[in-house]
C-alpha cells in the first residue's frame, strides 16, 4: 500500500530530530572508523585469514557476513535519498478487549475510537509544562519521596559544550565517559544473549520488521516515541499483541539532560500516557534518547517508576551502536553500519555478559539493514545467540514490562523502594506534631541512607515504635504502609 497523506505528514515532521541524532552519533562513527583494523573472517572459516579485499584505509569499509537474507535489498540501494519503497499495510486498531497471548494477567486493549489526537501535545515538540495533566505529574514526582539532585540542566551541544558537567563525576553523565549506576540496564547477564531493541518507532516500515521477526520467530523490545505512537496506534498494538516488549522513549525525543525537571516529567509522562491509552498498560522501562542520562534524569525516571535501559559500552568512547540511524540522513553508509556490526560481534565474544545494541525502526534504510543483513547474520552466529526482548534477557517475565502486570513480589519497581523513606518521613512528621518524645524514632531516621538489609535489622526497633503510634492513630493499611513492610524484605535496585 502507498503511504497515506497522514503517514507522509508524520514522516515529514521527523528530520528535526533526525538531524539531532546525526550530530550526536557522528562522534561514535569517527571513533569506530579511526580504530579500524582488518575485517574479521566469516564464520564459515573462523580461523582463516581476514578477507582478501581488506585494506585498512578502504572506504567504504569491508566486512564479511555469516549470512544474509536471500530477499535482502541490495546494499547499493540502502542509501541516503533512496526512493521510498512501498510500505506494507498499516495495521488498523485491534478489537477492544483483545489481550496479548504472552501475558496471562494483561488487561484488554482499550477502545481506540475514543482516542483523540487533540487531547495530546503537538507532535515532535516538547509538551508544555503548565497543563493540568503535567502539573499533576510534577506533583506526583514531588510526593514520591525521591530526592532529585539540584544541578542545572546541560546546554545543547553534548560533551564539548558542557565541560563542567563532564568534570563533575557526581552527576554520572553516561553520554560523556560512560558512567552508569547499578539501576541502569546496559547489558543482558548471560553471555551470547542479545537483548534486541529498536528505537524511535512505530513508523511506516516497522511492519516489514515485524513480518521478518515473525518469520524467524524473534521478539524484540521497542522503545517508542509518543509522537509516533499516536500517529500509528494500530501498529503499536500489533507490536504488543505479537509479544514484543513496549517501552518508553519520550514524547518528542530531546536530550533529557538539557531539559528542566518539569520538561523531563512532561516528556516521560505523555509518553507513558499515550502507551497506556493505546495498550492499557504502562511500561516499566525507558530508554533516554541518545542515551543521554545523568543522576538528575535517573532520579526523575525513578520517581516515575521507569527503569533506564541503555546499550552495551566497552570503553569510555565505544558503545554497541550500529549507527544505522544515520544512513537515512547521509551521515553514514550501510557498509559502515555493517562494519560497526562486525566490530560489535568481535567484542561480543570477548565480554563475559550478553549485550544490548542500539538500532532503530524509524527509517526504511535501518529496517532494510536489520532484516536483510544484521538479523540473518546474528541468527547464523556460532555459538548461537539467545535473542530476546530486554525484559526476558533479564530473566523476568513478559508481564514485568508493565506496571499493571508486573509481579511486584519478585520484581519490585523503582518507586516501591522509596516507600521506606517516604513512609518514615510521614511517621516522623506525624510524631513531631503529636509532641511525643522523639527518642524511639531517631535511630531509624537515617534509613534513607541505609541498605535495605540494614533497614531490616532496624525492624525490631521500628515495630514497637509503630505499635505505640498505632494506639494513637489509625495508620493507612494500603501503600505506602503495606509496601513499606514488604520492602523491608526486598532487594531493590
Ligand atoms: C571492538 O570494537 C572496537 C571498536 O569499537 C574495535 O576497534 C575492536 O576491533 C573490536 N574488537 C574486536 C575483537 O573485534
Ligand atoms: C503491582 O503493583 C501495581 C501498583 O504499583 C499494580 O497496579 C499491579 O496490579 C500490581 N501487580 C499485580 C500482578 O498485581
Ligand atoms: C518538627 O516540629 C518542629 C516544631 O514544630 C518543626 O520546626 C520541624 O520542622 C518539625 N520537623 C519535621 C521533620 O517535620
Ligand atoms: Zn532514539
Amino acid at each position: 500500500m502507498k503511504l497515506s497523506t497522514s503517514h507522509l505528514l508524520s514522516v515529514a515532521s521527523l528530520p528535526v530530530f533526525a538531524f539531532a541524532h546525526a550530530d550526536n552519533h557522528h562522534h561514535h562513527r569517527q571513533i569506530l572508523a579511526a580504530s579500524s583494523s582488518s575485517s574479521k573472517s566469516g564464520a564459515l572459516s573462523p580461523s582463516s585469514a581476514p578477507s582478501s579485499s581488506t585494506t585498512l584505509s578502504s572506504f567504504p569499509p569491508s566486512f564479511s557476513l555469516h549470512s544474509q537474507n536471500p530477499t535482502a535489498v541490495p546494499l547499493s540501494s540502502i542509501v541516503v535519498n533512496a526512493p521510498s519503497a512501498p510500505t506494507s499495510i498499516m495495521p488498523t486498531p485491534a478489537t477492544a478487549g483483545t489481550k496479548p497471548s504472552g501475558i496471562p494477567n494483561a488487561p484488554g486493549l482499550p477502545d481506540l475510537s475514543t482516542l483523540l489526537p487533540g487531547n495530546y501535545p503537538a507532535l515532535d515538540k516538547p509538551p508544555p509544562t503548565d497543563s493540568p495533566q503535567v502539573q499533576q505529574w510534577i506533583q506526583e514526582v514531588q510526593q514520591s519521596g525521591v530526592e532529585i539532585p539540584s544541578f542545572s540542566p546541560n546546554v545543547a551541544g553534548g560533551c564539548p559544550a558542557n565541560p563542567a558537567a563532564v568534570a563533575d563525576s557526581s552527576r554520572c553523565w553516561w553520554t560523556c565517559g560512560g558512567c552508569s549506576r547499578s539501576s541502569d540496564i546496559t547489558t543482558c547477564p548471560q553471555k551470547f544473549t542479545w537483548g534486541l531493541t529498536y528505537d524511535d518507532g512505530p513508523a511506516p516500515y516497522t511492519p516489514d520488521l515485524l513480518n521478518y521477526l515473525d518469520q524467524v520467530n524473534l521478539k524484540s523490545t521497542f522503545f517508542v516515541v509518543g509522537s509516533r505512537a499516536i500517529s500509528f496506534p494500530g501498529l503499536l498494538q500489533q507490536e504488543y499483541l505479537k509479544g514484543h516488549q513496549i517501552a518508553v522513549h519520550t514524547w518528542s525525543h530531546p536530550s533529557l539532560t538539557t531539559l528542566s525537571n518539569e520538561e523531563i516529567i512532561a516528556e516521560l509522562g505523555w509518553s507513558k500516557k499515550i502507551i497506556k491509552d493505546v495498550l492499557g498498560v504502562v511500561p516499566t522501562m525507558m530508554r533516554p534518547p541518545f542515551g543521554d542520562i545523568d543522576d538528575r534524569v535517573r532520579a526523575i525516571c525513578k520517581a516515575m517508576n521507569l527503569i533506564p535501559v541503555l546499550w552495551t559500552r566497552i570503553s569510555p568512547t565505544a558503545t554497541f551502536d550500529t549507527d544505522d540511524f544515520n544512513i537515512h540522513g547521509g551521515v553514514t553508509s550501510v557498509q559502515q553500519v555493517l562494519y560497526n556490526w562486525e566490530n560489535i560481534l568481535g567484542n561480543v565474544s570477548t565480554i563475559n555478559t550478553g549485550f544490548i545494541v542500539l538500532e532503530h525502526d524509524l527509517f526504511q534504510q535501518s529496517v532494510e539493514v536489520a532484516t536483510g543483513y544484521i538479523l540473518p547474520d546474528a541468527l547464523a552466529h556460532q555459538p548461537q545467540f539467545n535473542i530476546q526482548p530486554v525484559v526476558n534477557c533479564l530473566n523476568l517475565q513478559a508481564g514485568d514490562a508493565y506496571v499493571e502486570t508486573n509481579d511486584n513480589s519478585t520484581n519490585p519497581l523503582p518507586l516501591s523502594c522509596t516507600y521506606t523513606y517516604s513512609f518514615l518521613l510521614f511517621v516522623f512528621r506525624f510524631h513531631n506534631l503529636t509532641s511525643q518524645p522523639l527518642q524511639p524514632l531517631q535511630p531509624i531516621l537515617p534509613i534513607q541512607h541505609m541498605s535495605l538489609a540494614v533497614a531490616a535489622q532496624e525492624r525490631p526497633r521500628i515495630v514497637p515504635f509503630l505499635g505505640l503510634l498505632r494506639t494513637r492513630v489509625s495508620l493507612p493499611s494500603s501503600p505506602p504502609c503495606s509496601a513499606f513492610w514488604r520492602s523491608l524484605s526486598r532487594r531493590c535496585p
